[in-house]
């Protein structure tokens, strides 16, 4: 069942332009930060398993640093290659918390 959990503080949120990884209930998560919206991806690339995480954002995409395929922040549908995608998580702040939904 999904439920929303706390991933970390707004303060520990990356900033614009930025990426960061975090891990939440064994879940592995890239949050983005695309022109002030946060985003989360799964943090596992389908490539070869790269930290999406420890990539960073080209445009409004974000970007694997093992081998640079490009997911889009939001739905995770890469651009390149085509016919690829990464799951993503639904993402809200509230308060000073930065929650996910997991298990959608
Ligand atoms: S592991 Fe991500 S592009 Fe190869």
């Amino acid at each position: 069942m999904a439920q929303w959990v706390r991933l970390c503080s707004l303060a520990e949120a990356p900033a614009v332009g930025q990426v960061m990884e975090a891990e939440v209930q064994g879940v592995g998560v890239c949050l983005a930060n695309v022109g002030g919206e946060l985003s989360a991806l799964d943090n596992v690339c389908p490539h070869r398993q790269g930290p999406l995480g420890q990539g960073w954002v080209e445009g409004e995409m974000v970007v694997c640093p093992w081998h640079s395929w490009a997911f889009h922040a939001k739905t995770g549908v890469a651009e390149y290659p085509e016919g690829e995608r990464v799951g993503s998580f639904a993402v809200r702040v509230e308060g000073q918390d930065v929650l996910v939904e997991i298990g959608r």
